[in-house]
């Protein structure tokens, strides 16, 4: 699965898998247990995690709304082994130049993850956040995080998150998850611009009465080797997980609104995935409004649009008059 491990320890990736599936009241305790766990994870659910993270990157990568100038932080908040940030400096290189940060409740987490971050990028100064004020400019990144924070430690969380100058949160893209992420959105409003995934920069649509069943996910394309290398198809089956599917909820957001000249122009995000029938493809779409619109486009009234919906994609746009 990676160069580290030629031999999956199914015990160890099944505890963790069991222990990521109910985090219970309060939150997991502790399960980084050794660095086996950690690499074991790293090589595993960690890399299917940043297939996720490069699908989210590669999008704000082609947004101008994103673009970061330089001499920007980066912190890897609640870090794992780091998959969040190593993605992130392999998109976007120059933050290799700022300070780079992890923090973990797990102090041996966080050391693994300096390792494999030093070892993938070599970034000028690379450490351990130790708490109180963020240094201006930091761009915070947090990755599969959300279920295992009570109360409290979210609030601490977004009480940081606003001393950020941006932020990236990924996490999967479940019904829960994704509603959740939704609702945090608005509680971050007051203090950034929405740049990703949302085509408004105002609440979500999908918290209105009568959406209590709709999320706003994505899928990203998982690599060929997710298909075609027997290991990971053995970890989908022990671990019974779909690795065709990477369902994903993702928020970006930054404190500069972007100027109007970067602005994209206003069109319509589909959400989930659509969904072809005889000609036609139905999809649900979020409009520059903030609107959720039922949509469905016929072959034979608008082809290309027909057949770009079918044939699926992270990120899927459609002008808003289709949708409207
Ligand atoms: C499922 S792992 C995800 C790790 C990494 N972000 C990733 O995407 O692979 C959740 C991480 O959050 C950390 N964590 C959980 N509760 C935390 C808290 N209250 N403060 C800081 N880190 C926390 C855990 O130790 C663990 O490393």
């Amino acid at each position: 699965m990676t160069r580290t491990i030629p031999q999956a320890d199914w015990q160890t990736l099944d505890a963790l898998r069991r222990g990521f599936l109910s985090p219970g009241p309060g939150g997991l305790r502790d399960y980084w247990s050794s660095n086996h766990a950690l690499e074991q994870y790293d090589a595993t659910f960690a890399q299917r995690i940043r297939w996720k993270w490069d699908a989210v990157l590669d999008e704000l990568r082609a947004n101008p709304a994103w673009t970061l100038p330089g001499g920007m932080a980066l912190l890897d908040w609640g870090c794992g082994t780091g998959v969040a940030a190593r993605a992130f400096l392999s998109a976007f290189p120059a933050m290799r130049d700022g300070d780079v940060m992890v923090s973990d409740r797990s102090g041996r987490a966080c050391d693994f993850a300096l390792g494999r971050i030093r070892d993938e990028h070599a970034p000028a100064r690379l450490s351990r956040w130790s708490g109180g004020e963020l240094p201006a400019g930091t761009v915070v990144l947090v990755s599969h995080v959300l279920d295992e924070l009570p109360g409290p430690a979210l609030q601490a969380l977004l009480a940081l998150l606003h001393q950020a100058e941006a932020v990236v949160w990924v996490e999967p893209g479940t019904q829960a998850l994704g509603r959740a992420l939704a609702g945090l959105k608005a509680t971050l409003l007051d203090r950034f611009t929405t740049v990703a995934p949302c085509p408004h920069d105002g609440p979500c649509g999908l918290l209105q009465p009568g959406r209590e069943r709709d999320w706003c996910h994505f899928f990203a394309p998982p690599p060929p080797q997710a298909f075609q290398d027997r290991r990971w198809s053995e970890f989908g089956r022990r671990m019974g997980i779909d690795l065709r599917s990477l369902p994903t909820s993702f928020l970006a957001m930054r404190r500069a609104a972007p100027s109007p000249v970067d602005c994209p122009p206003p069109q319509a995000r589909i959400l989930g995935r659509p969904r072809p029938s005889k000609g036609l493809v139905s999809c649900l779409g979020c409009d520059p409004s903030g609107a959720i619109v039922e949509t469905r486009v016929l072959r034979s009234h608008d082809r290309a649009t027909h057949d770009r919906l079918r044939d699926g994609g992270f990120c899927l746009r459609v002008s808003a008059s289709i949708v409207g």
